[in-house]
């Protein structure tokens, strides 16, 4: 098949080189013109495990084509995918500017009968400002589709190739047909298509995310009570997700959540239903929560250092919203940053991957280690931040030896307490009780 996408991220660029994997000759079109010429060598422009090889690959074998050219990406395709970014408006909103600057050209540049399918979160009812959008120049017909993408950054291949589900709403047979055979290579193991209409396939996106958003904020809030009543969220945790109603997915507490999707899904959810004069308090108290449990890093470390962060050295393990990604929108760690500078702290900074991109946000704000230990060197703390594989088993004598003072402040729990205490640090993390025995001897102790 014939696929033009347009939008060349984290979606368009999974969604383009998988399509191609399976056979497909994709046009992968953005208006990014840097971006489009390291993808022509090869360049990606984010990090994600294992796309390299699939872009390579398929760009060697002729399968595989990017450009600049929008309208001639169109003139090309049986099926073009929409999947150009829709972010927060001020108001809270999801601005559609992008897609329907893209559903223009469609109009004006499609050369056959056409599936249009929006693969970017959209708010109940763009389908048909699109379609609106593409009708007002096309000379030939087309079909919508709404397919929302459920991929996680970080595995996103993985997730693209081995869906749970595929949800495709159709305003059509031929549509139907098509989004069939197209998904057929995905679903080979028994997974479902999922055909619905327009609206219920948009709305499904947003209740997903708000369903994950709001597992998140409900564990930030049990863990903050566990720590005023003396439990243990790790504990509570494992006891309620063996309970097969619940499951033990997304149960973990944190700094809060960030990304480029829940935040602003969130947000637009809760907005079109203002809109419509009806109220979601429960995603409402999701998002408020999110917003505080992002200081609680920062205000733990307040209180480990004696309730003054002025003239400290904080160093930072962890910029990226969440481990195997170089994206750091709406990270916590910039929250947790801000406060820190706010309150008179110097801040260094690690990140196995994202440090390029956090120079771009952060330029000299803040420094930059190159190694974890690196950023240790004569800080008064460790804040971890991002739960990255690396920081989970580090050399904790070798910590102990560069940090000023034995304080961590864990606000992804990698550690157990326990141990912790062992090793003579003082402790927090989130809904756990914390470790302040002081060492009682110089000597830590192995790695873990
Ligand atoms: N990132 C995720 O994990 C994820 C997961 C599921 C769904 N989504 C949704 O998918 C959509 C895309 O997200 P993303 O993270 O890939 O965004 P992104 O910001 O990484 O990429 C969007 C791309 O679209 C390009 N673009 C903008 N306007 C264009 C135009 N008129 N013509 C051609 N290209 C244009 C930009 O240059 C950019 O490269 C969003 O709606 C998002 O909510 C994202």
């Amino acid at each position: 098949m014939n696929i033009s996408v347009i939008g060349t991220g984290y979606v368009g660029l999974v969604v383009g080189a998988c399509l191609a994997e399976t056979g497909n000759d994709v046009i992968c079109a953005d208006v990014d013109s840097s971006k489009i010429d390291g993808l022509k060598k090869n360049k990606l422009p984010i990090y994600e495990p294992g796309l390299e090889a699939y872009v390579e690959r398929n760009q060697r074998d002729g399968r595989l084509s990017f450009t600049t050219d929008v309208g001639w990406a169109v003139g090309e395709a049986d099926v073009v995918f929409i999947a150009v970014g829709t972010p927060a408006d001020e108001d809270g909103s999801a601005d559609l500017r992008h897609v329907l600057d893209v559903a223009a050209t469609i109009g004006a540049s499609m050369r056959r009968e056409l599936v249009v399918v929006t693969k970017s979160t959209v708010p109940i009812g763009t389908a048909a400002r699109v379609a609106e959008a593409i009708a007002r120049a096309a000379k030939h017909s087309f079909h919508m589709v709404s397919n929302p993408e459920f991929l996680k950054e970080g595995a996103a291949v993985d997730d693209f190739m081995k869906p749970d589900r595929v949800v495709l709403g159709v305003d059509s047979d031929h549509a139907r047909g098509v989004m069939a055979e197209l998904y057929a290579p995905f679903v080979r193991t028994g997974r479902p298509i999922i055909f619905m209409d327009i609206p219920s396939a948009e709305m499904t996106k947003y209740a997903a995310n708000a369903m994950l958003a709001t597992r998140i904020s409900f564990m930030n809030e049990i863990a903050n009570l566990c720590e005023r009543v003396g439990a243990n969220v790790d504990l509570v945790r494992r006891g309620i997700g063996s309970d097969e109603r619940i499951g033990p997915s997304f149960l973990f507490p944190g700094p809060g959540y960030g990304g480029s999707c829940f935040p602003k899904d969130v947000q637009a959810l809760a907005r079109t239903a203002r809109e419509r004069d009806v109220s979601l308090a429960v995603l409402e108290a999701v998002e408020a929560v999110n917003a505080r449990q992002k200081h609680r890093v920062a205000e733990k470390l307040m209180g480990a250092l004696d309730g003054s962060l002025a003239g400290r050295r904080i160093a930072l393990w962890g910029l990226a919203f969440k481990a195997n990604t170089d994206d750091m929108r709406e990270s916590p760690a910039l929250t947790v940053i801000d406060d820190l500078l706010a309150a008179g702290a110097t801040v260094v900074v690690h990140d196995p991957v994202a440090l390029h991109e956090a120079r771009k946000r952060l330029g000299s704000r803040v420094e930059y280690a190159e190694s974890g230990y690196d950023a240790l060197r004569n800080a008064d703390a460790l804040a971890i931040v991002t739960d990255w594989n690396e920081y989970r088993h580090p050399d904790f004598e070798r910590i102990r030896s560069l940090l000023r003072r034995p304080v961590i402040v864990d606000g992804r729990n990698l550690y157990t307490v326990e141990r912790m205490q062992e090793l003579g640090f003082q402790y927090h993390s989130i809904g756990r009780p914390d470790a302040r025995k002081p060492a009682s001897t110089s000597t830590v102790g192995s790695r873990t």
